[in-house]
C-alpha cells in the first residue's frame, strides 16, 4: 500500500508513478484518514509526502503516531518529495518509524516543482525548471521501484547543506512558529468559486457569503494558493508578487 499526503499533486503524482511499477494501492491521506487513521497495510507500506521546512509535515506525523494498523511485521519505506532538498528529514522519519518499532527500510526523495512561497526569497520555479523537474522524477521513481522491490536497507536522498541543523533546529523553529493559518484569506479578486475548499486535503476550508474560510485543521501545504484560478488566496502580506504553481 502506498499511503499519500499531498498538497498540490506533486506527491500524489509520485505515488501514481510507484504504484504503475509496484502494483501497489494508493490511499490518499484525507480528512477522514487523519480523524480516524485505520489501514490494512499488508506486506509494505510506502510514505509518500512532501517535505516542510526539512522534516515531515506535522499532519502526517501525527498520522505515523496515531495508526492503528492490523500488521506489526509490516516493511515500510519513504519517498518524500522536495523542491530542493530533505535535511536529515530520513531520520527524522525513521526515528518516527522506530518509536512505532516498525521495519523502517528504505528511505528515498524525489525532486520536484517547488510549492513553497510563504518567505522572502522563496517562490516557484520557472515553467521550463518545474517541467525538467517533473520530466526526470519518471527516471528516479523507476530507480525507487526497483530499490523498493529488492527490499534495499538504504537512506537515498537529496541531504542538502547543513542537513542536521535545518531538520534538527530550523525544522522545530517553522513547526512552532510559521504554521499557524490565521494569515490566510481572500483579496477582493475572489469570486467564491469554491475551488479552493474542493482542493483542501483536510476540508478545513469552508464557504460562507461566497467567501473561504480557514478552520484550525491546516498543513499549510497550500494547496488552496497554488489551485486558485483568480489567484485570491493571501497570506498576511508573504505572498504578495509570489507566483502560483500548477497543479500535478
Ligand atoms: C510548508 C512548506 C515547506 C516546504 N519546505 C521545503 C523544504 O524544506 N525543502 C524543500 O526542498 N522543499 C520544501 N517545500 C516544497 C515541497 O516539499 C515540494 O514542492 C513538494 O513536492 C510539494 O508536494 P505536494 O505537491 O505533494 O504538496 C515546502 C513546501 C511547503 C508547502
Amino acid at each position: 500500500m502506498i499511503l499519500c499526503f499531498s498538497g498540490t499533486g506533486n506527491s500524489r503524482y509520485v505515488a501514481q508513478l510507484l504504484s504503475e511499477r509496484l502494483g501497489d494501492e494508493v490511499v490518499m491521506l484525507d480528512r477522514e484518514l487523519y480523524d480516524s487513521p485505520i489501514l490494512h497495510t499488508g506486506d509494505r507500506l510506502i510514505w509518500v509526502y512532501p517535505i516542510y521546512s526539512w522534516g515531515t509535515p506535522p499532519v502526517v506525523r501525527s498520522v505515523m503516531t496515531r495508526l492503528k494498523t492490523d500488521r506489526d511485521d509490516t516493511h515500510h519505506f519513504m519517498v518524500a518529495t522536495c523542491g530542493d532538498d530533505i535535511g536529515d528529514a530520513a531520520s527524522m522519519w525513521r526515528r518516527d518509524m522506530a518509536r512505532r518499532h516498525w521495519n523502517a527500510v528504505g528511505a528515498y526523495s524525489v525532486i520536484m516543482p517547488n510549492t513553497y512561497t510563504l518567505m522572502k526569497g522563496f517562490d516557484v520555479d520557472s515553467p521550463e525548471v518545474a517541467a525538467r523537474k517533473v520530466a526526470d522524477a519518471t527516471a528516479r521513481v523507476d530507480t525507487i521501484a526497483r530499490a523498493i522491490t529488492a527490499g534495499v536497507r538504504t537512506d537515498d536522498c537529496t541531504r542538502g547543506k547543513w542537513a542536521w541543523f535545518k531538520t534538527a533546529i530550523i525544522y522545530r523553529w517553522f513547526v512552532a512558529h510559521d504554521m499557524s493559518p490565521k494569515p490566510f484569506h481572500a483579496t477582493d479578486s475572489c469570486t467564491g468559486c469554491g475551488t479552493c475548499a474542493r482542493t483542501c486535503p483536510l476540508d478545513n476550508i469552508t464557504m460562507r457569503d461566497g467567501m473561504p474560510h480557514w478552520g484550525d485543521t491546516c498543513a499549510l501545504c497550500l494547496g488552496c494558493y497554488h489551485s486558485c484560478p483568480c489567484h485570491a488566496v493571501a497570506y498576511g502580506k508573504a505572498t504578495r508578487d509570489k507566483g502560483q504553481k500548477t497543479i500535478l
